[in-house]
């Protein structure tokens, strides 16, 4: 069996390491991949939103399935694009996609099946933005309607805060196109509830939380995320009932009575309210760095579950480890802003899983080349043991130009 990896981060790092595992020992390929991917998979210089090179060398090389990772991927037509010409693909469609890529296509799905989350209201009009903001307690929620690399999202403080951000989203050239979902503004903690999803059929993968500011403390701009843990002492099992019956189920139902059913992973970002959880966002694929804690936990055959959901079957019932989970990253210097790419690392000595979220090899060298790098992840019976051998890993790792958050898993720890 060949199977083709789409994307070059940690999420698709621990997307091969699963592949890897299945005991159909598959020959794994993975675009473009980086330099940690390239010890488990063959890499192909092509990039992940290059849907025709893709489907060309899916075709040529006789790939039997392929698994997407990003959603910029998902959301230029791959899987439409892999499925016209016969080919098994998992992720979902362009039109499925919507769920991620429009903010908007969201609340009002949201709003149409009952599905809790934050009041909200759209704008296309700045003037009209603005004045409804300055009638509204703050913080204020501004959200872009459309794919913005995480950068989409402004909790302003203030009017001028938001004056400034509504302008970059509606009439600036920062994000092309203006709509803006203004929205109620929600406290309690986050976390990451991911199923893969076969139209109706929903099958959950253990929760995770991430830490999307850069510094500790929460404090500092949202980044991709700096560290992930499976094992939330704060979310029961309640929790996880309602969350799964009343936002993801409902959601799939959603999606298929709305002719575009989900064929993928759906991400559940949800935060618990003292008014009960609500959906804060949803993702069309694998979270990164939730996917690099969650997968590795997975006992059962990745490629029949991949397999079965590209093709509308049930998979064999998923088996997940009882362990915990706890990754921590390495960025560059300056990530969320500017970076220099192109340090030396050695992770020879670290000990633990090392995910690759942005290396190359230059000059026969491991080398830092994105704003996140690394994520080591470690696994344990308790979040405190896992958290002391994820840092150890850390500490043993050698770069001069990297940072990291020391209090992830906070949340689970400090109460
Ligand atoms: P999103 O990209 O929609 O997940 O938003 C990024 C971050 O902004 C989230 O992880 C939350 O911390 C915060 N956020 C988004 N929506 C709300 C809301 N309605 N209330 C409070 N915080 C929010
Ligand atoms: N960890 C957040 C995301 O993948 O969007």
């Amino acid at each position: 069996m060949k199977v083709l990896v789409v994307g070059g981060g940690g999420r698709e790092h621990a997307i091969v390491d699963a592949i890897s595992r299945s005991p159909r020992c598959p020959q794994i390929f993975c675009a473009p991949g980086n330099a940690g991917i390239a010890e488990q998979a063959t890499c192909v210089a092509i990039k992940d939103t290059d849907v025709q090179g893709l489907l060309d060398f899916a075709l040529t090389e006789g790939i039997d399935l392929t698994v997407v990772g990003p959603e910029a991927a998902l959301s230029v037509g791959i899987v439409d694009a892999f499925r016209a010409a016969g080919l098994r693909i998992f992720g979902h469609t362009k039109s499925a996609t919507r769920i991620e890529s429009s903010k908007e296509f969201a609340k009002i799905l949201m709003e149409k099946y009952d599905i809790p989350t934050a009041g909200y209201k759209s704008f296309t009009s700045y003037a009209e933005a603005l004045a409804y903001v300055s009638l509204r307690p703050f913080p204020a929620v501004l959200k872009y309607d459309g794919l913005a690399a995480g950068k989409g999202v402004v909790i302003a403080q203030n009017l001028e805060e938001a004056a400034a951000a509504l302008k970059d989203m509606l009439i600036g050239e920062a994000f092309g196109k203006g709509k803006v979902v203004i929205e109620d503004y929600l406290e309690g903690p986050e976390f990451s509830f991911m199923a893969f999803v076969d139209g109706y059929n929903v099958y959950p993968m253990p929760l995770a939380q991430d830490h999307k500011r850069a510094f500790d403390g929460d404090k500092g701009p949202n980044t991709g995320g700096m560290g992930a843990y499976t094992g939330l002492p704060f979310i029961n099992d309640e929790d996880v009932a309602f969350a799964y019956e009343k936002i993801l189920k409902r959601t799939a139902y959603a999606m298929v009575s709305e002719g575009c059913p989900l064929s993928g992973v759906l991400y559940g970002g949800l935060m618990k309210t003292p008014q009960g959880i609500k959906v804060i966002e949803f993702n069309a694929r694998f979270g990164d760095p939730e996917t690099e804690v969650v997968l590795p936990l997975l006992d059962s055959d990745a490629c029949d579950i991949f397999a079965s959901v590209a093709c509308g079957n049930d998979p064999q019932p998923l088996v997940w480890s009882d362990d915990i989970t706890m990754g921590v990253v390495m960025a560059s210097k300056g990530y969320p802003g500017s970076y220099s790419k192109g340090f030396e690392i050695d992770c020879s000595e670290a000990g633990e899983r090392i995910f690759h979220m942005g290396t190359a090899i230059k000059d026969g060298k491991l080398v830092t080349n994105g704003g996140r790098v690394l994520m080591t992840v470690a696994r344990a019976a308790t979040v405190a043991e896992a958290k002391e051998k994820a840092y150890a890993a850390v500490h043993a790792i050698k770069c001069d130009n990297l940072f990291y958050r020391s209090d992830i898993a906070h949340w689970a720890l400090d109460k």
